[in-house]
């Protein structure tokens, strides 16, 4: 027996019955799915569309899977199909005729669409709290080494000196974009779809503003098609959750060349690392080069979702069943390794010698240019000049710093004494005091306004609860 079986004359093929299942993965909006039709049931009951006892019987009959599906002592069955089949019929076994009525007003497209929606948010809220956690780590490192030096690159060569707090305070932007991303998909996934029914509404009078109150939706949805088969929120989701993973692998893709010999710039902490089975002498940054590789599933899942709703005539069509393996792994998948970053972010010692140490040399080569033009020296004269310093510098095998005045006044007659003291990497990071600067003033009030964003981002209303 199936729910809908009444025009059917043959039993579902076997094969296409486990094909068709859902259960496997969607047992995971149990909570939801009862949640939502506790919600719908007292909406009904206050319509008149079932009577007081019966919405009593239905909510205490959910109540009482709800405590044996906790208790791990529900067995789901595949011929059910999905959660809310098997929930449906698990309560109409328990209660009887009143559970036959909680299905009134209502299809599966609008509540497997709800049951998403309330997941989502929850989710979103987690992933938040996580990706807050890490914001705070990075703000923490960052003011430890408020005055680490160390070189910037660009093209992986070195640039110009900048601080370790500037440099991580770069992924705390990152990572204070991604959380307006994740707000976002919050307010896009905060739609009550219920009332949708199939596709076009109900003839019954039922009350759609009053169970999205009850299941804390902030406005219902606008149209009963797009309420069935939208699935933006998702894909917002899952977006927002591929540029956290970009972000995190550009980290861990650091993390991995600074713990290189050739770097020498952190050490990686033993709770973080592995060894080799063979190599005796190993130690392997397998944490974050996972970060970095689980990256590409979730890529891999935004874009199987964008395939999957691109040729779709509305409204549900059961290719949305697809949305949920893609969904459920993202978040599983992004929450690990916001987690397992922050752990291993934390434990990291950074060499502070070794840091300074590169940041030297001719990273200085622009503070020299702008020497020049600050006494009067067309930029790009100024850049030939120090070109040429630069070139005599290899040849010989010195550095700048190491040159006298004498030979400096031979590329040009501009150089005074006090050029000499331009080699002085911390000089030249005092005078790069802009804002978003990395002089380190500049860097202690980014640290203030990080402080700020992140006690923003703690009182957003999507941690109020719902
Ligand atoms: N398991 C289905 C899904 O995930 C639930 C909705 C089914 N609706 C239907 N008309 N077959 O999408």
């Amino acid at each position: 027996m199936k729910l809908w079986d009444g025009r059917f004359r043959e039993n579902l093929e076997a094969g296409a019955e486990t094909f068709g299942a859902s259960i496997d993965f969607d047992q995971r909006l149990w909570r939801q799915d009862i949640r939502g039709s506790i919600a719908h049931a007292r909406m009904l009951a206050a319509c008149g569309l079932i009577s007081r006892e019966e919405m009593e019987q239905i909510v205490a009959g959910l109540e009482s899977i709800a405590a044996d599906l906790e208790a791990g002592q529900v067995e789901l069955r595949r011929e059910a199909e999905d959660i809310h089949m098997n929930i449906e019929e698990l309560l109409t076994a328990r209660i009887g005729e009143a559970g036959a009525k909680l299905h009134t007003a209502r299809s599966r497209n609008d509540q497997v669409v709800l049951d998403l929606r309330l997941y989502a948010k929850a989710e979103l809220a987690q992933v938040a709290a996580v990706l807050c956690k890490l914001q705070e780590v990075l703000l923490e490192q960052a003011k430890n080494h408020l005055d680490t030096l160390m070189p910037g690159y660009t093209h992986l060569q070195r640039a110009q000196p900048v601080t370790l707090a500037h440099h991580l305070l770069a992924y705390f932007a990152m990572l204070q974009r991604d959380f307006g991303r994740l707000s976002h998909a919050y307010d896009a996934a905060d739609v009550c779809p219920l009332g949708a029914g199939a596709l076009a509404a109900t003839t019954l009078p039922i009350n759609r503003e009053m169970v999205a109150r009850e299941l804390c939706f902030s406005r219902v949805a606008e149209n009963s098609l797009d309420a069935v088969s939208d699935r933006d929120f998702v894909l917002e989701f899952t977006g927002a959750a591929c540029l956290i993973m970009m972000h995190l692998s550009r980290l861990a893709e650091e993390i991995i060349l600074w713990a290189t010999e050739e770097f020498g710039f952190v050490e990686l902490p033993d709770a973080y690392s592995t060894g080799s089975s063979m190599m005796p002498q190993k130690k392997n940054p397998d944490v974050a080069e996972l970060i970095r590789g689980k990256t590409g599933r979730v890529y891999g899942h935004h874009l199987a979702l964008l395939t999957v709703l691109k040729g779709l005539p509305l409204a549900y069509n059961k290719d949305l069943q697809e949305d949920k393996e893609a969904l459920f792994d993202t978040v599983d998948t992004v929450k690990a390794c916001l987690e397992v970053c922050a752990g291993l972010l934390q434990a990291l010692r950074f060499r502070r010698e070794v840091m300074a140490e590169a940041a030297g040399g001719f990273t200085l080569a622009t503070d020299l240019a702008e020497y020049l033009v600050r006494r009067g020296l067309p930029f790009r004269q100024a850049h030939r000049v120090v070109g040429r310093l630069v070139g005599y510098c290899l040849e010989q095998g010195r550095a700048l710093a190491d040159l006298t005045l004498d030979e400096y006044r031979r590329f040009s007659p501009e150089f005074g004494p006090d050029v000499l003291a331009v080699g002085d990497p911390r000089r030249s990071l005092e005078r790069r005091d802009l804002p978003g600067g990395p002089a380190p003033e500049q860097v202690r009030l980014a640290c203030a306004r990080a402080r700020e964003q992140l006690a923003g981002n703690r009182s957003h209303p999507m941690f109020a609860g719902e």
